[in-house]
């Protein structure tokens, strides 16, 4: 990776551009408008070009969000020289087409999850960034809240023991209303799957990350709502073509095990990113709807005051990241992680490197969202290719 320098400083400056407005679209511009303020050793990035469909809503974001250009034509921006990043950030038809743009383009890539439709289109594009020799970064942005981070150090450092189970649940509950439109979150042609692939691959990712590979798996998929209104108040319906929700039992190829349950349709939970870890030396849990905060019990806890204790993971010279934000239990949230994942992916641009996740996860994430699809038709188990 060669980062373009500025004449003045000779410091390396990234130029981004962003493919997607909305809701990713506005996540990712905070982290990028915020990285150079909050963590000192960041390379620098530029807010170069914002790209979506409409030309007013797009150069709305561009003021709002803080881009140097707004543009409808993603194919021109992608190709363009005085881009270093390119962003996709859109719904997972375009991640495939984007993302072997901006590849053949040489741009290193940063996408949203789950990486793409299918595991075809995955193959495909880890063969062309593997081919074109650039960088890749997955925003599977959980990895990076800072209990999360603590809790994958405990599990590396040994506190948990040998992982026996890690059971995970991701719930929302905004698909109930039956009057609920059409959406692209409904539609296989525009989002591949339904909570499998929006809610499951986060956990599923979650899963790998702190626990190793999943080696097997038994699934099952329902969707509860099988028809909805072509538009908002619109008496059209059409066919919901995904899952509402998914519940996974799968086999690490260390031996735990682990169960994995992914719906939209869950009355009261409203972003319930959810694991327990069960070692030989202690378990931990956590909970996204509390994010700042991991529990853990030890089994070396002396036994009067034994229990599952609450570590609030934002103190200064302890935790993962703290040091860059506020003082001790001055608390973090949802958009922090996005921050950490650009800062440290452009440290790892800047020493020639990259971190994970990466296209290589991406694909074993669609490997295992692939064999919960096919479990779920054949109703038996499958082995994780
Ligand atoms: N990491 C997370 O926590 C998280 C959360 C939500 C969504 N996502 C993922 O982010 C991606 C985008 O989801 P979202 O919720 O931001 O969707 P969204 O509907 O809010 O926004 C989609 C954006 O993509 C743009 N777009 C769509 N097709 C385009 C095209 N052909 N050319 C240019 N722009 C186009 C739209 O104009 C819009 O700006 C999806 O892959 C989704 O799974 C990740």
């Amino acid at each position: 990776m060669k980062p373009r320098e500025k004449a003045t400083t000779q410091q390396p400056v990234y130029r981004v551009a962003l493919l997607g407005t909305k809701f990713m679209g506005k996540a990712h511009s905070q982290a990028y408008r915020n990285v150079n303020m909050y963590f000192s050793d960041a390379p620098k990035v530029e807010q170069a070009v914002i790209c979506g469909r409409s030309p007013e809503e797009t150069e709305q974001a561009r003021e709002a969000f803080g881009w140097q250009e707004a543009s409808t034509d993603w194919k021109a921006v992608v190709a363009r020289d005085d881009i270093d990043i390119v962003d996709v950030s859109t719904p997972g038809n375009m991640h495939c087409e984007m993302v072997l743009a901006a590849a053949e383009a040489g741009k290193q890539i940063v996408c949203e999850k789950p990486l793409a439709n299918t595991l075809q289109e995955a193959e495909r594009m880890v063969a062309a960034v593997e081919s074109a020799g650039v960088r890749h970064l997955l925003m599977h942005n959980y990895r990076r809240v800072p209990a999360v981070a603590l809790a994958k150090r405990m599990v590396d450092d040994g506190r948990i023991g040998k992982i026996y189970h890690f059971r995970a649940r991701y719930l929302q509950d905004w698909a109930l209303s039956p009057g609920l439109e059409l959406v692209w979150r409904f539609d296989a042609k525009l989002a591949g799957s339904g909570a499998l692939g929006d809610l499951g691959a986060h956990v599923i990712d979650l899963g790998r990350y702190l626990c190793g590979e999943v080696a097997e798996l038994a699934a099952t998929s329902e969707t509860f709502i099988k028809q909805r209104p072509v538009e908002a108040g619109s008496s059209e319906m059409a066919d919901v073509t995904v899952d509402d929700a998914a519940a996974l039992c799968v086999r690490f190829a260390n031996g735990a095990i682990g169960t994995i349950e992914a719906s939209r349709f869950a009355p009261g939970r409203k972003n319930h990113n959810t694991f327990e870890i069960n070692g030989s030396k202690g378990s931990l849990t956590f909970d996204l709807e509390n994010l700042n905060n991991l529990k853990f019990y030890s089994v070396d806890d002396q036994p009067d005051t034994q229990g599952f204790h609450e570590i609030i993971a934002c103190s200064l010279g302890k935790h993962p990241y703290a040091d860059n934000w506020w003082f001790d239990g001055h608390l973090l949230g949802y958009e922090h992680s996005f921050t950490h994942m650009i800062y440290d992916w452009l440290r790892a641009l800047a020493a020639g490197g990259s971190t994970h996740p990466d296209f290589h996860d991406g694909l074993r994430n669609q490997r295992i969202l692939d064999a919960a699809a096919r479990a779920s038709q054949s109703r038996s188990w499958e082995v994780v290719g």
